[in-house]
Formats: structure tokens, C-alpha cells, sequence
């Protein structure tokens, strides 16, 4: 992720365009990042992210994560879900930093932001982790 052949790119985009709502981060006139939230089940949404190689760690995809969540909290959602891979350590940081923690950890890491008291029951793996 991303995609990187230019059909896998258009696909994504017009899926975006039809399931999601995305925000994208701007650097000049090119596009940088982009943070997008997928309708999952009821009243809770998947989060994919990801900002180009030449411009991470700047601050971006934090700035980004900030924005989306709080879109997500105004609309209503309950909570978040995203999926990554264990060596993905610099997303992992990002995601704890912004409030999510793992509820699954059997393969890839699976984390989760409540989004309202009802939710913060969801039962953290975080402790049990490396
Ligand atoms: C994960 C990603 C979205 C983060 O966006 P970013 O703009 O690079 O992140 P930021 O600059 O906001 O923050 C980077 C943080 O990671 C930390 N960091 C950098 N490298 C790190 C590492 N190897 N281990 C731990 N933390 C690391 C930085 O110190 C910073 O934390 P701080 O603010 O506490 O100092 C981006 O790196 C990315 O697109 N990665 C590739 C795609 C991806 O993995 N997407 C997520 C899949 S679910």
C-alpha cells in the first residue's frame, strides 16, 4: 500500500470516490498523503492512511490522523478500526499516539479508537504486546 501501477491507482481512487470519505495532504501543487475512512459494519469504519515516502516523517500523517478522527467522532461513528503489520513500527507509534490500541494480534495488528464511552469497554491487547 499504496497501489503503484497506475491501473491499481485508478481503481483505488474511483473506490475511494464511491465508498469512503478521504482527506488528502497537499505539499505545493502535488498530493503527498492521504488518510481515507471505509463505512465497516454498523457504526464503525476502517481506516487505511499513507503519506509518499519522500515527505514521512514530518508530521503529516499525524496532522492527517487528527483531522479524519474527528471527522469520524462528528459523524457519528463509534470507533475506528485499522489493520497493520507487526514491523510496522512508525505507523504503530503513530496510531498508539493518537489513541488507538491493539485488540488483535494474531497475525497482522489489529487496532481499534473508541470514539465514545460505550466503546472504551473494547478490550486492549497493548500490555500483552511488544
Ligand atoms: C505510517 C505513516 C502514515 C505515518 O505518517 P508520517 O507522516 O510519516 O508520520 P509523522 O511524521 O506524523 O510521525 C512519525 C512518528 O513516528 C516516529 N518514528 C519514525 N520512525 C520510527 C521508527 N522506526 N520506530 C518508531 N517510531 C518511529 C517519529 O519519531 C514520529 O513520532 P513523534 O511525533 O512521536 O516523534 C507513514 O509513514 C506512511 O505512509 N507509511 C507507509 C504506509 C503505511 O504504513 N500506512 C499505514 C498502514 S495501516
Amino acid at each position: 500500500m499504496p497501489p503503484v501501477s497506475r491501473q491499481a491507482i485508478e481503481a483505488w481512487v474511483d473506490y475511494i470516490t464511491e465508498n469512503c470519505f478521504s482527506i488528502v495532504a497537499e505539499c505545493g501543487r502535488k498530493i503527498v498523503g492521504q488518510a481515507a475512512v471505509i463505512p465497516s459494519g454498523r457504526d464503525t469504519a476502517e481506516l487505511c492512511i499513507f503519506v509518499h515516502r519522500n515527505y514521512q516523517n514530518r508530521g503529516i500523517g499525524q496532522q492527517m490522523l487528527r483531522l479524519i478522527v474527528d471527522y469520524c467522532r462528528r459523524a457519528g461513528y463509534r470507533g475506528i478500526y485499522l489493520t497493520t503489520e507487526r514491523s510496522n513500527v512508525r505507523a504503530i507509534h503513530v496510531f498508539r499516539k493518537v489513541g488507538f490500541r491493539i485488540v488483535d494480534s494474531c497475525y497482522d495488528y489489529e487496532m481499534f479508537l473508541p470514539l465514545t464511552d460505550f466503546c472504551e469497554t473494547q478490550p486492549a491487547k497493548d500490555d500483552q504486546v511488544s
